[in-house]
């Protein structure tokens, strides 16, 4: 089987111009820019999948937005885009600006096929909450679709990740119920897991299973503090590969200035920190 390789990327946080700019940064521009580098590969990606956090206010026009880049950015890379929700996006909005459908609480989860890598895209998203769980009905769904297993495996997309970080504060991020997952994807053909939510690169091992979190188009964090949430000035995207029956993960970083861009005291403040 020829290898396939495709691009992850998370957390594009995208706002309308102009519309509450989240630390001035401007998400479009840095989306804009990420697939300018990706079109500079030597290799063109079979697709790109973005793992959650889609906008950051989750308004309609927010996602027609987005939805206006990524039309434009599909077509000047001619590879096809897929999506994932995260815990700053609305269901109906989403379905509304960008599907273009009904807008709907209905959850958004489904499998894609690509040179016989399937992708299994789950929706760890709870509305109005910014923890990350998925539902007995989108388990039993997967449990089901991979009851057959895809010619080149497949590998898990969910916006909330499941291996611990080296942060007790973000560890309390996770996804809140991984035993389940893990259940499902017991003994099928499950390669590999993706994710975001946490805004840096971390890999792991989930029940033996190689499962990596991306760092945001949009920002990252410090995967170091624990007191507070520091909020950096980055970006990247992940690389992987699915060869041989494996999952390989090549986290890459787009030129920047690295600079904080606000820190997020928790104990001083008594809040709880939402921005990721
Ligand atoms: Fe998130
Ligand atoms: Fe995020």
């Amino acid at each position: 089987m020829e290898p396939i390789m495709f691009v992850h990327l998370t957390d594009t946080h995208i706002n309308v111009p102009g519309k509450n700019p989240l630390f001035a940064i401007d998400a479009g521009a840095k989306l804009r820019a990420m697939f300018a580098e990706i079109g500079n590969l030597s290799q063109k990606p079979a697709f790109v999948i973005i793992s959650g956090d889609l906008t950051q206010d989750g308004d309609v026009e927010d996602y027609k937005y987005l939805r206006q880049i990524i039309a434009e950015e599909q077509a000047a890379l001619d590879v096809p885009v897929h999506v994932a929700l995260g815990n700053h996006d609305s269901r109906p909005f989403f379905r509304e600006g960008y599907l273009g459908d009904e807008p709907s609480e209905e959850s958004y989860y489904y499998t894609f096929m690509e040179q016989g890598l399937r992708v299994a895209v789950l929706n760890t998203q709870i509305p109005g909450e910014h923890a990350g769980r998925l539902d007995e009905e989108q388990l039993a769904w997967l449990a089901q679709e991979l009851t057959v297993p895809a010619p080149a495996g497949t590998i898990v997309v969910l916006h909330h990740p499941v291996v611990p970080t080296p942060s007790a504060l973000m560890d309390s991020h996770l996804l809140a119920n991984p035993n389940d997952l893990a259940e499902a994807i017991a003994d099928t053909d499950v390669i590999g897991l993706l994710s975001g939510h946490i805004h840096f690169n971390s890999i792991g091992l989930f029940h033996g299973i190689p499962s990596a979190a991306g760092t945001g188009v949009a920002f990252g964090l410090d995967p170091t503090s624990t007191d507070s949430m520091k909020f950096i000035d980055n970006s990247g995207y992940n690389l992987v590969l699915a060869k041989g029956g494996q999952m390989l993960v090549h986290p890459m970083a787009m030129p920047g200035e690295n600079r904080m861009l606000y820190e997020w005291k928790i104990d001083k403040d008594k809040q709880p920190a939402h921005a990721e």
